[in-house]
């Protein structure tokens, strides 16, 4: 959701470009209501032969501003009033031909006047042909622009509605939210580098089996994104999932528990603190049948060996780091938990009960109690996983705060 600050709700101006991915600011526009922003739309008259000022005028609830020497819009909306009223002002999709402009100082319609009198921080989302994009001066405008502090999204590289192949493409629309959100953050974490895990694993029984649990990725994947968006350094150790990774977000992908540990092991000097919510795999077959095993009449015995406890080692090696574990129990949750807390040596472990409705696997939400290693044990509602991500990081800032005083 939008933080709200002291203001209320927080407001993004944004300013759409004439380009052909002017149907995915739509979208934007669409996603940042839903996440609680109040959204005013400022169009170029090159945007408007692409996309109606009425489709983003429904979709904010706002009338879209497009003209500069409009009495009506002038009195009713204002470009002094737009820019002032932006906590961000976000361009996308941004052509050359804008970004030119703003490099170049010219102020010469609303767009480009707005941006000229906020001062509000800038996020600049580029779209257009691949070579237009390699252009040196284009190149050298985005460098000077960067220079003065605005931000800029690279484009992705894909299939061009010019019919090229290359980089050029608006990033999407949900990546651009989260670069916001990141920007409108209070950056709390900045310095931390964290490793993180998230997902099953697969442990491979034959080609074409393997052994598995329920895990989505979902908790450690907002832990990934609400780290970054805080302003932390953030690898994400990933089993297999069907999420894509949070933008900012160095990706290792593992499918087994051993590449797992091998990653995080590699990883574990470097690291400030470790957040394992991954649902590591307590077994993995004895043996890989390296053909499809065959159905048979009989009962199909399996032969499961133990996987090293990687938290367990982490905790014997441990040098400064924060280790943060999550403990999935179906009983006895806070007994369980702090018996895992003490023989992992672990400073702070997220306890959720699977067995109720909203914890756990798979779905947005999840019940967690967090306890430390003074004993203290703090039970939090139901909440989505983005804000219990948010809750762990409160908590762990102020346990490092009380470790400094120490
Ligand atoms: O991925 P989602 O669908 O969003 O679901 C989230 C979750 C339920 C997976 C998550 O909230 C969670 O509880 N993760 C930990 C699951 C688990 O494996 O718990 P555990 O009690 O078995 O293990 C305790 C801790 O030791 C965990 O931090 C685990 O990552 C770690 N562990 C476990 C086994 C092992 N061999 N090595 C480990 O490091």
């Amino acid at each position: 959701m939008a933080e709200k600050g002291e203001k209320g709700t927080r407001t993004v101006v944004l300013g759409v470009s004439g380009g052909i991915a002017c149907y995915k600011a739509v979208e934007l526009v669409r996603l940042l209501v839903r996440e609680g922003f109040a959204v005013q739309v400022m169009m170029t008259r090159g945007a408007m032969e692409f996309v109606t000022p009425l489709t983003f005028q429904a979709l904010s609830g706002r009338p879209v501003a497009t003209e500069i020497f409009s009495l009506t819009q002038e009195s009713e909306i204002g470009h002094i009033n737009l820019a002032d009223q932006a906590d961000l002002l976000v361009i996308a999709p941004a052509t050359a031909n804008i970004i030119g402009k703003i490099a170049s100082g010219v102020a010469d319609d609303l767009l480009t006047t707005v941006l000229m009198a906020t001062r509000a921080p800038v996020l600049i989302a580029p779209s257009m042909n691949v070579h237009m994009y390699e252009n040196p001066i284009l190149q050298e405008n985005i460098r000077k622009l960067k220079r003065l502090g605005y931000h800029f999204m690279e484009p992705v590289e894909g299939y061009l509605a010019c019919g090229y192949e290359g980089k050029g493409r608006l990033p999407e629309p949900q990546d651009i939210v989260e670069q916001i959100q990141g920007l409108l953050k209070k950056k709390d974490l900045a310095g931390e580098r964290f490793l993180i895990t998230a997902g099953p694993n697969h442990e491979p029984l034959d080609p074409v089996r393997y052994i598995s649990n329920r895990s989505s990725g979902k908790m450690g994947y907002a832990l990934a994104r609400s780290g970054v968006r805080r302003g932390a350094e953030v690898t994400l150790v990933s089993g297999p999932t069907s999420l894509s990774p949070p933008a900012g977000v160095r990706l290792i992908p593992v499918q087994t528990a051993a590449e797992m540990r091998q990653a995080i092991l590699q990883g574990y000097s470097g690291a400030t603190a470790v957040l394992m919510a991954a649902a590591v795999a307590d077994y993995h077959p004895e043996k890989f049948v390296a053909k499809k095993i065959k159905k048979g009449k009989g009962t199909l015995r399996l032969n499961l060996k133990p996987n090293p406890d990687i938290l367990r080692e982490l905790g014997m090696k441990k040098n400064g780091q924060i280790l943060v574990g999550f403990a999935a129990e179906t009983e006895s949750l806070i007994a369980n938990a702090k018996k895992k807390l003490r023989e992992k040596n672990l400073d702070l472990i997220v306890a959720n009960d699977v067995t109720k409705e909203g914890s756990g696997f798979d779905g947005d939400t999840n019940i967690a109690t967090l306890l430390d290693r003074r004993g203290a044990v703090h039970p939090l509602p139901l909440m989505s996983k983005d804000e219990l991500a948010d809750r762990i990081y409160d908590y762990l800032i102020a346990l490092k705060k009380r470790r400094e005083k120490e």
